[in-house]
Parts: C-alpha cells; structure tokens; sequence
C-alpha cells in the first residue's frame, strides 16, 4: 500500500504541516529550527520582490497543502497535485473549510485531537488542488511563474523523466524550487535512476551534481540552502533530517 494513503500519515503529515511549535515538540532542548517546514519551502525560497502581478504557482507533491497555502500570499493562482488521493482530500477539505481535526499520536495508542488551521489572512480561494502524477502532468495545466517541488523527487520512480518535464512548466524568469534530503530509496526509485548518492567513476556524484546535469541548459541555479525539518511520529520519536533546497530560474 501507498505509504501516503495511510491514517498514519495523514497526521503525521497535518501534524508537519500545520502543527502550532509546541503541539509539535514538547521539548525545550529539542531541535526547534526544523520546525515550519512547509511554510520555510516558501518564506526561504521564493524570491517574492521579482513575482509578476498575478502570478501563477505549482506545488508538486503538496501532501496536505501547507506550502500551496504559503504560496498563495504571493500568488493568485496555485494549484497543488498529489499522487495520494487522502492528502488531496485533506488539502480540499483546507480550502473549503480553513479547518481539519486530526489525531495527534502522543505515545502507543494514546492521542490529541487537533485542529489544523490554514493561517486566516490567506486567501484560500486561490488555491486548488487535485490528484495526479507528477511525472505524468495533464497537459491543459498552463505555465508558471514559481514550481516548488519540496521533497518529492527521492519520492518518484523516474526522477529525470519529471526534470525533463519542467522546462515546458515553467516561464522564462520564472523560479523552481526544489528541496530534499535525497533519501534515495529502491522501494521509491530503482536504482539505476537515482540523480546521485552514488560513485561514478571512482568518483561521487551527489544529487546536486545530478540536478545540475539534468537542469543547466534550461535553468541557471541561484542558489543552494539547508533547510533543516523535523517530522514527529509521537511524543519521543521524530525525524530530525536536513534537506538540501536548489533554486532555480528559467532561462
Ligand atoms: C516526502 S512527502 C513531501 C510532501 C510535502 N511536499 C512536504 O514537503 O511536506 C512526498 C509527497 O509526494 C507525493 N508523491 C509521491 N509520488 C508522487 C508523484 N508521482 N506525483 C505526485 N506526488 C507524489 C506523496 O504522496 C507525498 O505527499
């Protein structure tokens, strides 16, 4: 089963997403700059002052939506596409309502109800979201002027064939952010087509050398940024990872 249909991630996910700090690590010593992921993708990456009027935003791989929110401070229209049918319910159920309630797992089968808030000054009603594959996009979606796809390509099958793709998604000038902690893994992306974390010549090539093959000739890399995030699966147990965010602008 798709781990991404799950009940499991799906709070975990809200949790990510949504999760007010403390709700999220009840820990003074813990590790309180990876939190606000999803808003950071935006509020670190997006280089809003060089936006047109009315621009148009993708956030490939939205999960339950956050940065398709974010986004939409900046932007008039933003679409978010999901492979998992539950996220994109989620995400819509967001932007109908501004609310979701949620299960927060605290330890076994003990729990806290939450709700998850989209942040009241964002229009939600420039957002839309819905199901498909990013490496397979219907071709009526348009162009735009910012792509976000924040830790998704570890997550797809054919990375490359999804970066062949961008050119022809995005406007010239316009930004792609891209951000990930390259957990390549075979159960996502055979081996044969990961984009790095592997010695080619007696020598590694990194997955940034492998954007930077994939990207060059359409795409100049403005600039590279850690961004650390902090996924909880219950009061004592979290991911504590560090993604790498390339970013990007359209020849
Ligand atoms: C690691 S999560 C990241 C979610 C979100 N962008 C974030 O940073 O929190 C990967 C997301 O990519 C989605 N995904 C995986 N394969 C996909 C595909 N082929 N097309 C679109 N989304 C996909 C998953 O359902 C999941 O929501």
């Amino acid at each position: 089963m798709n781990p991404y249909e799950t009940d499991k991630l799906v709070s975990e996910y809200l949790l990510f997403h949504y999760g007010e700090p403390r709700e999220v690590l009840p820990w003074d010593f813990g590790p309180a700059s990876a939190l606000n992921y999803a808003v950071r993708c935006v509020s670190e990456c997006v280089e809003v002052a060089s936006l047109p009027q009315n621009a148009r935003a993708l956030d490939l791989g939205c999960a339950v939506g956050r940065s398709t929110f974010e986004l939409a401070r900046h932007c008039t229209e933003v679409i978010g596409i999901d492979y998992s049918h539950r996220f994109i319910d989620v995400a819509a159920a967001l932007a109908g309502h501004g609310t979701f309630p949620y299960e927060r797992t605290d330890e076994g089968a003990l729990t806290t109800r939450l709700i998850a808030k989209v942040p009241a000054d964002i229009a939600r009603d420039r957002t839309s979201f819905e199901h498909g594959d990013a490496q397979r996009l219907r071709e009526t979606l348009g162009s735009f002027d910012v792509v976000l796809a924040a830790n998704l390509i570890d997550r797809l099958n054919d990375p490359s064939g999804f970066l062949a793709h961008l050119p022809a998604l995005i406007k010239s000038g316009g930004q792609l952010v891209l951000t990930s902690p390259y957990t390549w893994l075979e159960e996502f992306t055979p081996r044969e087509n990961w984009l790095g974390g592997f010695s080619a010549d007696c020598l590694p090539r990194t997955t940034l050398d492998g954007l930077r093959a994939a990207l060059s000739a359409h795409f100049d890399l403005m600039q590279t940024k850690d961004l650390p995030f902090l996924i909880r699966e219950h009061a004592r147990k979290f991911q504590w990872s560090v993604a790498q965010a390339s970013i990007w602008r359209r020849k």
